[in-house]
């Protein structure tokens, strides 16, 4: 018998019931918290009342102590089940989420820095009325050579390298075909960008990978001339370089412009001081282009008296590397996770 006349049995039966009850009604974890302390802490009920088995008599010791043992694995139990209870509860109701605290960041995946670049060629251009268009990457020697004025024994031909999958089939070596496609499918006024990948047997190395991106463009209409040609691709030059890039028109040669120039900008990693990527000229080149050559409206069925056009290719894996001074081309298609990542 304790001293208020309960016996210990009896104590430990209230304890249980009580406990219990208190675990079920504490609704967070702090309410939970304070019960434990009352019921289960180091000078709570449960310690008090197993502190007094000492003066239970020898015979009536082992059934308390086992008594008090079970009382205790009860409460822990009912304790440990209301805690996860309550902290799901917490999470769903949001209480315990702290929104202020950063995310933790995970690599979902890019727009890839060559993606990024064609799509910003197609923005700043789309504003000067060109459309997307694109051709399929296997191609005839007729679209490919044939119908851009290069005859298929002619050393410009070879100079491309080509993949040949069949007899007359290969893949294309450049993205301007899609000009021959487009003009056949239907008549001026055309204004295309033809983004997409092209494939030459290049060696695989610092500038050079056989597959890669280049980008169409072709403005075919009635008196288009070789200033307004100029004057888009200053536009575009200003655009994405910046106003303080300067643009510089280089008479090239291509079978299927006529004139034909490579358009150089001032190197923007050097400010056109001379550096290892301009290689100490203050220029570098971004495109080939020209006005549409009179044999390749022939070719495809428009009226050369009548229409006048210009053409450009550029290859957006070298604008990538200029702009984000990547050293090396194999970077950008080795689709290495750790250096993408820079680029999102
Ligand atoms: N197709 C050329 C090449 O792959 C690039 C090019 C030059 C495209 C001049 C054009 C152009 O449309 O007018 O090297």
């Amino acid at each position: 018998m304790t001293s208020d006349g309960m016996s210990l049995r009896e104590r430990l039966e209230g304890i249980r019931t009580s406990g219990l009850a208190a675990f079920t009604a504490a609704v967070d974890e702090e309410a939970l918290e304070s019960a434990r302390v009352r019921y289960l802490g180091r000078s709570g009920e449960l310690s008090a009342a197993m502190a007094s088995l000492g003066g239970v008599p020898a015979e009536d010791r082992p059934a308390a102590g086992r008594l008090a043992n079970e009382v205790k694995r009860e409460l822990e139990a009912a304790l440990e089940d209301r805690l996860s209870k309550v902290a799901v509860a917490e999470v769903a109701s949001g209480a315990s989420l702290d929104l202020s605290l950063p995310g933790r960041r995970t690599w979902v995946g890019g727009t890839h820095p060559v993606t990024q670049v064609i799509d910003e060629i197609c923005e700043i251009f789309g504003e000067l009325g060109f459309s997307r268009a694109a051709g399929p990457e296997i191609e005839t020697d007729w679209y490919n050579f044939t119908a851009l004025n290069i005859p298929l024994d002619h050393p410009a031909a070879d100079m491309h390298d080509t993949f040949y999958l069949d007899d007359g089939v290969l893949l294309r070596t450049h993205t301007s075909p899609v000009q021959a496609r487009i003009m056949m499918d239907g008549e001026p006024p055309i204004r295309i960008l033809a983004p997409g990948l092209c494939y030459r047997r290049d060696a695989w190395d610092a500038s050079h990978a056989p597959a890669f991106e280049q980008v169409e463009g072709l403005a075919v209409d009635e008196g288009i001339d070789f200033v307004e040609f100029r004057a888009a691709i200053a536009f575009f030059v200003r655009r994405f370089f910046g106003s303080g890039v300067k643009t510089r028109f280089r008479a090239s040669y291509f079978p299927f412009t006529e004139p034909s120039a490579e358009v150089d900008v001032s190197c923007i990693l050097c400010n056109a001081s001379g550096c290892s990527a301009c290689k100490g000229t203050g220029w570098v080149e971004i495109m080939g282009s020209g006005m549409v050559h009179p044999a390749v409206f022939e070719a495809v069925g428009l009226d050369a008296e009548r229409y006048t056009g210009y053409a450009f290719g550029m290859g957006p894996a070298r604008i990538a590397m200029l702009r984000y001074r990547i050293p090396d081309i194999r970077l950008l298609y080795e689709a290495d996770a750790a250096f993408l990542e820079q680029f999102v």
